[in-house]
């Protein structure tokens, strides 16, 4: 564990096991200061640290983890290659005071023998959660043990990943889990590209083409403001994301903003959801309405 104090800029402490973390959290709890935890798969940008100040403003302490969550990367997936630049991410949490920073390894949080999984149904079947098998188990799994782990007053997830967002207040809500969840909407490129560690991977060109993916969003959620036929609404979305130059178009879809079933009347809290391919990486964005 490094000691150096946090409230003058300086470095986070550093927890890389369970026991150090909570050797942390029990000297702020002697203090009588409460906690928030921004769990993260580092790669650190503005949307991470949008959530941190969210949290800053909550919480008198804030832990940001950084875990490649290996079980929520499908086979085919780019666990490999995901970005690991821990000494920026580090570097990042010091400038803005994040008090401590939870970095542990793959093999302390799944040793050998580790058999448990957390599986939350219904709101699974739809979108990611129908595209990428057991992406949200091993989310469930992961959130589900970080906030065993610190215990937090408060922990706060992004609207970008809205669906994981309802995933983890329902398993937080089955689970009698004593902790408060927050949100926080999603911090944007000014081309208005939803910010994301992956979009690093985007050629220039891609790069270029990928805004329109939140441009589709914009202009066919305004669209449902007089037409209530979703069905053709989400065909047209779809037709312009591939007439754009996006090569294939996973959903693009108006769903319940609580239950995501299928958005059917107007009168309905909603969202519009997207994810598709471009220069065979996946983006995902979504509007409410
Ligand atoms: P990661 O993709 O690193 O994202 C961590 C948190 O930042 C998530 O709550 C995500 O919704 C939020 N976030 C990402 N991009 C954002 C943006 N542009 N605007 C606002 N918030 C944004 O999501 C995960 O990691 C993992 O699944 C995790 C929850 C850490 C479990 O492993």
């Amino acid at each position: 564990m490094s000691t150096s104090a946090n409230g003058t800029g300086t470095a986070p402490l550093l927890a890389r096991s369970v026991r150090d973390l909570r050797e942390i959290i029990a000297q702020w709890r002697k203090d009588g200061a409460s906690v928030g935890l921004v769990p993260t798969m580092g790669a650190l940008h503005q949307g991470h640290m949008a959530l941190v100040r969210v949290m800053q403003e909550k919480v008198d302490r804030t832990i940001v983890s950084i875990f490649v969550n290996p079980k929520q990367f499908g086979v085919d997936e780019d666990l490999d290659d995901y970005p690991r630049p821990l000494e920026d991410d580090l570097a990042q949490l010091a400038s803005v005071k994040v008090d401590a920073a939870f970095v542990p390894e793959a093999e302390m949080i799944y040793p050998a023998g580790f058999s448990t999984i957390v599986s939350v149904s219904g709101l699974t079947n739809f979108m990611c959660g129908k595209e990428r098998p057991g992406h949200f188990e091993g989310v469930a799994t992961i959130v589900t043990k970080l906030l065993l782990q610190a215990l937090p007053d408060a922990a706060i997830f992004g609207e970008k990943d809205y669906q994981q967002l309802l995933i983890i207040r329902q398993l937080v809500s089955d689970l009698d889990i004593p902790v408060e969840i927050y949100s926080a909407p999603i911090e944007r490129e000014s081309d208005g590209l939803a910010i994301s560690s992956r979009n690093r991977y985007l050629s220039a060109s891609d790069r270029r083409l990928a805004p329109a993916l939140y441009a589709t969003l914009q202009s066919i959620a305004k669209d449902a403001v007089e037409n209530f036929n979703y069905r053709s609404l989400e065909s047209r979305g779809i037709e312009a994301l591939l007439e754009a130059g996006f090569e294939d178009v996973d959903y693009f879809e108006f769903r319940d903003a609580e239950t995501l079933e299928l958005a059917l009347r107007s009168d309905q809290a909603k969202r519009l959801f997207a994810a598709a391919f471009i220069g065979g990486k996946r983006l995902i964005d979504n509007v409410a309405l």
